[in-house]
C-alpha cells in the first residue's frame, strides 16, 4: 500500500494544466460503444479510473490502446459486443453503470452489476431504471445485476427526472439518440460534463437539441459514427488547484481551465481574500492573507459542486470565522470530517449541515482518504498543517487526480510517495 507523507508549511507557487475531466472521459468512452470502428478520445486524464473503463471495455470486445504521455485513447469497437459488465470491475468503479445504456442502444440488451453503496452514500439507479422502462425496455434486478432487454428499437418517450442526476441523464440520452423517434428529457443536469458528451454525440451524427439546458430534446438517428473528440477540462482538479493556492497563500496559475466553469466556486474564494484573474487559457488565484471563512450549499450545476466540499472544509478549518457547509447530495460525504479532526480541526456535522470554526493551525498526523475528493481535501490540508500529515488510501487520490503529487512539488509542496512497510 502507498501512501503521501507531507510536511505543511510550504506556499505553492508558479503554474499547473489540468487534463480532461474524468466525470467525463468515463462516459465518452462508453458513449464510444455506439458506433462500430475506431474513436479516438483526446486530453485523456492518466488515472486509474480510465485504466478500468479501459478493462471494461475490452471485456465488452473493444481494443482499446491508451497512450499514457500523449493522453490519447483509442477504442475500436467490433460490429457485435458482448453485453454484460461484470461485478469485478463495476464494484472497483461506480461509473461502470454508463454503460448501460449504449449496450441497450447497441445489443437490444445490457447486464452491468449493481454497484451498490459507496463511501459518499447509497446513490440509487432508479432514475436510471425509470427512464430506460420508459423508452420501452424491461429491466430487472437478478442476482445481483441489472438486466436490461428490448426486443424491438427503443422508441422516443417523454421523461422527467424527480432530480437532475448526472448518471442518470448519461443514461437515458445514450438510450435516446439511437431510439426510434423524438425523446425530451426534462429537468436533465447542466454540468460541463453532460455538454461535452452531448457535443460528442452530435459529432458522431445524433441529433440532440437543447445542450446546456434543463431539457435535451433527441430525434433518434439510425446509426453513430465514430469521431476524434477532445475531452472537456476537469474542472474540479481545477478547483482542487485554485484552492491549494488560497490555502497555502500562494499564487498558482491554472491553465486549460475554465473560468465559467467554476462561477460560485471562484467566487467563494474571492470572499475568502484572493484575487482571481483569467488569463488565456485558464486563470490565476494569488492570494496574500490567511482566508476568511466562507459558507457553501452543494447543489447540482450550475451551483457549487459537492466534489469540491471536501477541499472547501480544508480551507475552512483554518480560516477566520466560521462556516456553514450544507451537502445536498451525497449524505455521507462528511465522514471525511473525522479525519480531519485528527489533524486538530473543529468540524460538527448535524445532518446534512457541518459547521467549521476556523482554526489558527492545524497538525500533522495520519489520516485515511475514504474517497477521491476526501483525499484531495486531506493533502490539502496537509500542506498546512503543522509537522509531518501521511495520508493512507492513495488509491483513492489515483483514481481522480493525474500527477497529482509531481505538479505539487513543482510547486513548491513537501510531498513524497511512499510504500508503506510491513
Ligand atoms: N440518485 C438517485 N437515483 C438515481 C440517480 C441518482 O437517487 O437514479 C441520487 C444519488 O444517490 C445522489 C444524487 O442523486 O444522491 C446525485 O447523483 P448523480 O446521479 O447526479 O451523480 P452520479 O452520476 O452518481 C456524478 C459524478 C460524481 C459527482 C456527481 C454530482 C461521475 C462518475 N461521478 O455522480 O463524482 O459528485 O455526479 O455532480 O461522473 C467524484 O468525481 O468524486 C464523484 C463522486
Amino acid at each position: 500500500m502507498e501512501l503521501l507523507s507531507v510536511v505543511g508549511g510550504s506556499r505553492l507557487v508558479g503554474e499547473v494544466r489540468v487534463t480532461g475531466a474524468k466525470n467525463s472521459v468515463l462516459k465518452l468512452m462508453a458513449a464510444a460503444l455506439l458506433a462500430e470502428g475506431t474513436t479516438t478520445l483526446l486530453d485523456v486524464p492518466d488515472i486509474l479510473d480510465v485504466e478500468i473503463m479501459a478493462e471494461l471495455l475490452r471485456r465488452l470486445g473493444c481494443e482499446v490502446t491508451h497512450d499514457q504521455v500523449g493522453g490519447v485513447v483509442a477504442i475500436t469497437v467490433p460490429a457485435i459486443l458482448d453485453h454484460r459488465a461484470d461485478y469485478d470491475l463495476v464494484r472497483r468503479m461506480r461509473a461502470s453503470i454508463c454503460v448501460l445504456g449504449p449496450l441497450l442502444a447497441r445489443c437490444g440488451a445490457a447486464e452491468v452489476a449493481l454497484p451498490g453503496g459507496d463511501n459518499i452514500g447509497s446513490r440509487g439507479l432508479d432514475m436510471h431504471v425509470d427512464g430506460l422502462i420508459k423508452l420501452g425496455a424491461r429491466a430487472v434486478n437478478e442476482h445481483g445485476y441489472l438486466i436490461a432487454s428490448t426486443e424491438k428499437r427503443l422508441r422516443g418517450e417523454s421523461v422527467y427526472l424527480d432530480f437532475p442526476s448526472v448518471g442518470a441523464t448519461e443514461t437515458i440520452l445514450m438510450a435516446a439518440v439511437t431510439a426510434d423517434g423524438t425523446t425530451v428529457i426534462d429537468n436533465v443536469a447542466r454540468e460541463p460534463e453532460i455538454v461535452d458528451i452531448c457535443r460528442m454525440l452530435n459529432e458522431m451524427g445524433a441529433r440532440i437539441a437543447g445542450v446546456g439546458s434543463s431539457t435535451l430534446t433527441i430525434e433518434g438517428v439510425e446509426e453513430l459514427h465514430p469521431v476524434t473528440h477532445r475531452t472537456v477540462p476537469d474542472r474540479i482538479v481545477a478547483g482542487t488547484w485554485a484552492v491549494a493556492a488560497v490555502i497555502t497563500q500562494g499564487d498558482i496559475t491554472i491553465h486549460n481551465a475554465k473560468v465559467e466553469h467554476l462561477q460560485i466556486a471562484l467566487e467563494k474564494l474571492v470572499i475568502a481574500g484572493a484575487v482571481v484573474t483569467e488569463v488565456e487559457d485558464g486563470f490565476r488565484v494569488v492570494m496574500d492573507q490567511r482566508p476568511k471563512a466562507v459558507d457553501i450549499v452543494t447543489l447540482p450545476y450550475p451551483g457549487f459542486p459537492t466534489d469540491l466540499q471536501p477541499q472547501f472544509i480544508a480551507l475552512n478549518a483554518i480560516a477566520d470565522g466560521a462556516a456553514l457547509v450544507t451537502e445536498n447530495l451525497f449524505e455521507a460525504r462528511f465522514r471525511f470530517v473525522q479525519e480531519l479532526a485528527r489533524l486538530g480541526a473543529d468540524v460538527r456535522t448535524d445532518g446534512h449541515h457541518a459547521l467549521v470554526r476556523g482554526r489558527l493551525a492545524l497538525s500533522g498526523a495520519p489520516v485515511e482518504a475514504t474517497d477521491i475528493r476526501a483525499g484531495a481535501g486531506l493533502v490539502l490540508a496537509g500542506l498546512v498543517a503543522d509537522g509531518t500529515t501521511t495520508v493512507y488510501g492513495v488509491s483513492h487520490i489515483d483514481r481522480g487526480y493525474s500527477g497529482f503529487v509531481p505538479d505539487l512539488v513543482r510547486l513548491g509542496a513537501q510531498i513524497t510517495r511512499l510504500e508503506e512497510v510491513g
